[in-house]
């Protein structure tokens, strides 16, 4: 069995398999559009009125839910909770309010936020234009300054306000009235993972001219990859603090009096999460039992920590990967198929 990668001339493409579950669509989405915009259906509102005249910008939340969801599973790809899409696991995560919670809710807020802002720069019809970036006097500190030199804005940044107000619009505006615990929560966390996008825009310059001659100099405003994103929301997760009800009722407060408030882009839970180790319909928990392990890891990944001390066994499992490979003139790649036994262990 042949497979053939087709390669730019210029360069030999390193053949390797992907990672399995990062591109794979989610079959199940955390938040799904249609279910939310059923219920809409008669209501009145931002969310309603997504659903109901922009359907347009509804396919890129629900490509931005499944982005953010997908980026979930990555980085949880080592936990005993997996950020599986499993209805009945995911479900029932989602109606607590742990530190899995409040990843989840970040890092949703922060995929229809990505999705929304980059579909707006590649100029589908969804209701945005590209930020026009003037700098204004007396507003340095909105906009960020330009490199030394003759450089100038490049009409076209990406418009990440509009990503941010669209993510509101569709996730927020429907909890305004509420103020009890698991809505602040949860608003909150919204909050951090729109941040962990927009407190990281960068500016990338560009000369522009026959070979280089840089007779015009222009500079325009990025994203993050979605994957550094991702790494940022993880770390708040690891640091998540933990925040009880505050007198008013309308706020949180850390629940040791010593502890730092969270600042906005921390991650903030009010549950503490279940083991994960053993199943229970319940909390939505599948176990660790067959679970693949590292056992020279410390880690989360190791297996003394993702097996919950019950111990491992080795085993060995077949994979098929693209060896053999050769390059043919002129420009692909021609790999075989083999099957290669590996050691892997595996949770008791
Ligand atoms: C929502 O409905 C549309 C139209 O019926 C469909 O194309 C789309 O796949 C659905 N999206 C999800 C996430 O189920
Ligand atoms: C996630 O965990 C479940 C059960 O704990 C397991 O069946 C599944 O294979 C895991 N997914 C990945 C991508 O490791
Ligand atoms: C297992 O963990 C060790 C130590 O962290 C690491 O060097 C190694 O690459 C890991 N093995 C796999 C298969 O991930
Ligand atoms: C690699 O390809 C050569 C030539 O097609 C073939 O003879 C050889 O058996 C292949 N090796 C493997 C491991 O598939
Ligand atoms: C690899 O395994 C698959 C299924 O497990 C089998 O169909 C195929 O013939 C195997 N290929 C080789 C080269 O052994």
């Amino acid at each position: 069995m042949h497979v053939v990668f087709f390669v730019p001339a210029v360069y030999l493409l390193l053949v390797t398999t992907p990672f399995a579950t990062a591109s794979r669509a989610a079959d199940y989405l955390v938040i799904d559009p249609n279910q939310t915009c059923k219920r809409a259906r008669w209501s009145r509102g931002k969310m309603a009125d997504i659903c109901n005249k922009k359907p347009g910008l509804l396919h890129q939340i629900a490509r931005g839910i499944a982005l953010g969801q997908n980026e979930c599973q990555y980085q949880f790809r080592f936990r005993r909770w997996n950020c599986t899409t499993a209805k009945r696991s995911i479900k029932k995560v989602m109606l607590r309010d742990t530190r899995e919670t409040g990843f989840v809710n970040a890092i949703i807020a922060a995929g229809i936020t990505y999705q929304v802002t980059r579909a707006c720069t590649k100029g589908e019809q969804i209701g945005c234009s590209c930020s026009k970036r003037k700098r204004k006097k007396n507003n340095k500190k909105k906009y960020p300054q330009l490199p030394e030199g003759d450089w100038e804005w490049d009409g076209c940044g990406e418009n990440i306000e509009f990503g941010i107000k669209k993510s509101k619009d569709f996730l927020d505006t429907r909890y305004k009235k509420r103020s009890d615990m698991k809505t602040l929560v949860k608003l909150h966390n919204y909050v951090a993972g729109r941040l962990a996008i927009k407190n990281y825009m960068r500016t990338v310059c560009k000369c522009h001219g026959l070979s280089g001659s840089c007779t015009l100099k222009t500079c325009t405003r990025k994203m993050p990859s979605f994957r550094e994103v991702g790494n940022r929301l993880k770390e708040r997760f690891d640091g998540a603090a933990k925040v009880i009800a505050g007198n008013d009722g309308r706020s949180f407060e850390p629940e040791g009096a010593t502890i730092k408030r969270p600042g906005r882009v921390d991650l903030v839970y009010s549950e503490e999460s279940p083991t994960f180790c053993d199943p229970d319909n319940a909390l939505g928990s599948f176990g660790t039992r067959d679970r693949t392990c590292n056992d020279s890891s410390q880690g989360e990944e190791g297996c003394g920590i993702l097996c919950c001390g019950r111990g491992f066994v080795p085993r060995q499992e077949e994979v098929q990967v693209n060896c053999n490979c050769t390059f043919k003139y002129c420009c692909e790649v021609q790999c075989d198929v083999c099957n290669v036994t590996k050691k892997i262990n595996m949770c008791m």
